[in-house]
């Protein structure tokens, strides 16, 4: 079976003591959990002081982006070798934040999927639709197009994971449905099913938006979700854990 996994993705919060504190407190209260992968995604600069804590533990270590050379004069960028000097498996590329705020495009999803993959780093990429093209009538076809772009040249799936987070979800307490969830995250099988055969099996599909762990219980029963990109409950140490706890528990 393909496991599960539970992300935090930390976004623009926690100085370094604030991520050392958060970090020891699932590090020491996920031991015992097995069966699954556990992901952290501190901001940049908490990168190092996140590693030092969960080295040698479950809890593995991702970045929120990355640019897709190698070196050189791009003020600003981080490339994936120094990720992976940081300590980083994994890196969260095309979120909804950065395709809003900083311009980012399916072509660029791509470029960094593409890199992410030659690099040795897992990306986590991210699709969804914002409330007004579901409103449309459109999330699959948004949704496509943004799974196809992405994965556009890349020869096997067996080191992605992609997290279907619809935007109206993210941050507004609103979270999809486990049946709207699972529509769409099935979708998405359907489509890597189509281009991939049945590696498609094994792909972890993650749903993101509004996550926490009252609702995981009821979402973690869908048969295409293999887990949760978590924002703002994965900020607290105990909600953080009682998220991985219940996705462990039904998995
Ligand atoms: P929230 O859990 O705060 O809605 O954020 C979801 C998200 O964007 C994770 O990447």
């Amino acid at each position: 079976m393909r496991g599960w996994m539970v992300a935090g993705n930390w976004k623009m919060h926690n100085t370094q003591d604030e991520a050392r504190t958060l970090s020891k407190y699932i590090v020491d209260n996920t031991v015992n959990i097995q069966g699954g992968e556990i992901v952290l995604a501190p901001p940049f600069t908490s990168l190092s002081v996140v590693y030092d804590v969960i080295k040698g533990s479950q809890v593995k270590l991702a970045a929120q982006n990355m640019y897709y050379e190698d070196k050189g004069a791009y003020t600003g960028e981080v490339s994936p070798a120094m990720l992976k000097d940081t300590g980083c498996s994994y890196v969260i590329i095309g979120h909804s934040e950065r395709r809003k705020y900083f311009h980012e495009t399916d072509e660029g999803v791509n470029l960094k999927t593409k890199k992410a993959l030659s690099s040795g780093l897992m990306p986590i990429v991210c699709v969804g639709e914002t409330l007004e093209e579901r409103e449309k009538g459109i999330t699959e076809y948004v949704v496509g197009i943004q799974v196809k772009k992405a994965l556009n040249g890349i020869d096997g799936i067996a080191d992605i994971v992609i997290a279907y987070e619809p935007v109206w979800a993210i941050g507004t307490g609103k979270n999809a449905t486990p049946e709207e969830a699972e529509a769409v995250q099935k979708f998405i099988r359907g489509i890597v099913r189509d281009i991939y055969g049945s590696a498609a099996d094994n792909l972890k599909i993650l749903y993101g938006g509004s996550v926490t762990a009252d609702n995981i219980g009821s979402l973690i029963e869908m048969e295409d979700i293999d887990g949760a990109l978590v924002g703002g409950a994965s900020l607290k140490g105990e909600g953080f854990v009682g998220i991985i706890k219940r996705v462990a528990e039904k998995r």
